[in-house]
């Protein structure tokens, strides 16, 4: 099947789309956790809507599985083929251009393989931005974004990267296009069918292009690295800034833990030494250069004078502040590096629900399994903690499969237990496809799985992710 097809891709879209050497089509058979590697019979790579309409028609005559992908920063294995050696990679990297810019509107059409970092750069150029920020900026691609409704460091004002899609251009079953890329304010044509696509984990569909709502790039900007006590502490920092100042984007929290362990493996010292927990606030907006500043340093010195905090830097420059975030979004790799083997979780509770809910989880979870360790950090204000259970030292090679999975249930019934959801920006991808099946609420389940049927007939997009 696949060599058919292959031979027929080659013909019809010239060599360079159809990438078969096992070198360049191995750099993609592994996620970013190096938790899987896949097997794939080619690197199909478009440089064009119609390549991609001719990839899916053949991917669906000759019954091969398509794995859409973008920069393959997936956290759940999304991105990754299964072993069996049928599956193609198919990359939107090649189809990166920016179509259009609208000043008026301040929106941006984009092509789905563009990088989020070059697409920052490129709308900066122009007094732009778009409000998502996340460690995989310098890889993760808007397609890739809106498939898996990325969140970041900015969802407490600006929403997670579905609040910013206008419309998008994909390629369905059939090849048929879906195209809402038009900048219409009011369309009432039906049910906004091209959402399933966001956050739809390339099940439903290839994404080749997104209209994109954007802000006015900011005019001033203040951030500052915060030491508190404990999450409860922090909670009580974030409901304080969001009094004081309305343009708080950004609230992350770090305990030392996993501070130690970014800044070990960055080699830099923290803004604030031996804080048992951390906080990254920033603000942003179009106000006068050096206005937030001195909203920040006021609610600061009111939070040190309350005693919610026992210290506090303020960035004195865009290089200061720029550190702060580079020390934060290294925390992933800190944690890969320097703790090995771990469960990584990304859950959501609700925000006023979190202090309390990282207690219990962690007194209950190193109680049942002594030796593991439990730390959790992240966006604090969407209510999103990345919580990581540490095997115990010299855990055997099978932990994941023993202790982990157990461990795994048992944070995730606890989530379920605070009305919390198991994937709170990741999405499931295969790495949560069975906790997906044993806690998916039925009806969730029962949609999907039809919404599945409908609108992948063949079963070629994606499969072994998301839908069970
Ligand atoms: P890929 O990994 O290539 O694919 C992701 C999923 O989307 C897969 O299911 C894939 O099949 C599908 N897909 C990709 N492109 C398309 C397309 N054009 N059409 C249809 N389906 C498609 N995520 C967060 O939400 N918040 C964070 O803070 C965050 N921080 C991260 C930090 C690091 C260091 C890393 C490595 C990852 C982080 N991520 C975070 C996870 C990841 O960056 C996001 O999930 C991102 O949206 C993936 O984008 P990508 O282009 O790499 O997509
Ligand atoms: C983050 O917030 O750093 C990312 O979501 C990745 C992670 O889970 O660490
Ligand atoms: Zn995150």
């Amino acid at each position: 099947m696949s060599e058919a097809m292959i031979e027929e891709l080659r013909a019809a879209l010239g060599p360079r789309s159809v990438v078969t050497d096992a070198v360049d089509v191995e750099g993609w058979t592994s996620d970013w956790r190096g938790r899987w590697t896949g097997k794939a019979a080619a690197l199909l790579e478009p440089a064009s809507l119609a390549e991609v309409q001719a990839i899916v028609r053949a991917a669906e005559r000759h019954q091969v599985p398509l794995v859409p992908q973008g920069g393959n920063s997936s956290m759940v294995g999304g991105a990754t083929p299964d072993d069996s050696g049928r599956a193609m990679i198919l990359s939107l990297r090649r189809m990166n251009a920016v179509r259009t810019v609208d000043h008026k509107m301040r929106q941006v059409v984009v092509e789905a393989g563009m990088i989020l970092a070059s697409l920052q750069e490129r709308l900066g150029s122009e007094g732009l931005r778009l409000p998502l920020d996340l460690g995989a900026r310098g890889s993760a691609t808007v397609g890739g974004l809106a498939s898996t409704n990325a969140g970041g460091t900015e969802v407490l004002r600006h929403g997670t990267m579905g609040a910013m899609v206008v419309g998008l251009e994909a390629v369905l079953s059939g090849g048929e296009i879906l195209d809402t890329l038009s900048p219409l304010k009011k369309d009432n044509r039906g049910p906004r069918v091209d959402r399933l696509l966001v956050g739809g984990e390339g099940q439903f569909g290839i994404i080749t292009a997104l209209r994109l709502q954007l802000v006015a790039a900011p005019t001033d900007r203040a951030t500052a690295w915060v030491a508190v006590k404990d999450p409860a502490q922090a909670l009580e920092l974030l409901r304080l800034a969001e009094a004081r100042c309305d343009a708080v984007e950004g609230f992350e929290i770090i305990p030392a833990d996993v501070l130690d362990a970014a800044v070990a493996v960055m080699g830099v010292t923290p803004p604030v030494e031996g804080a048992p927990w951390n906080v990254l606030v920033e603000a942003k907006g179009d106000t006068s250069p050096g206005t937030l500043s001195g909203e920040l340093e006021s609610l600061l010195a009111e939070a040190l004078e309350q005693g919610l905090a026992s210290d506090a830097v303020v960035a004195r420059s865009e290089a200061q502040a720029e550190a702060f975030w580079h020390i934060r979004h290294s925390l992933s790799e800190g944690e890969k590096k320097h703790y090995g083997m771990a469960n990584s979780h990304d859950i959501s509770v609700p925000v006023d629900a979190m202090p309390g809910f990282l207690a219990e989880v962690t007194k209950a979870v190193e109680a049942e399994w002594p030796g593991v360790s439990v730390s959790g950090y992240g966006h604090l204000g969407d209510g999103n903690i990345h919580l990581h259970v540490r095997a115990m030292e010299r855990a055997s090679g099978e932990w994941r499969e023993t202790e982990g999975e157990a461990i795994e249930r048992r944070v995730h019934d606890m989530v379920v237990a605070h009305g919390g959801s198991i994937s709170a920006e990741h999405g499931i991808g295969q790495m949560k496809l069975s906790e997906m099946r044993r806690l998916g609420e039925p009806g969730r389940l029962q949609m999907l799985k039809a919404l599945k049927a409908a609108l992948d007939p063949e079963g070629i997009f994606n499969p072994g992710k998301l839908i069970v």
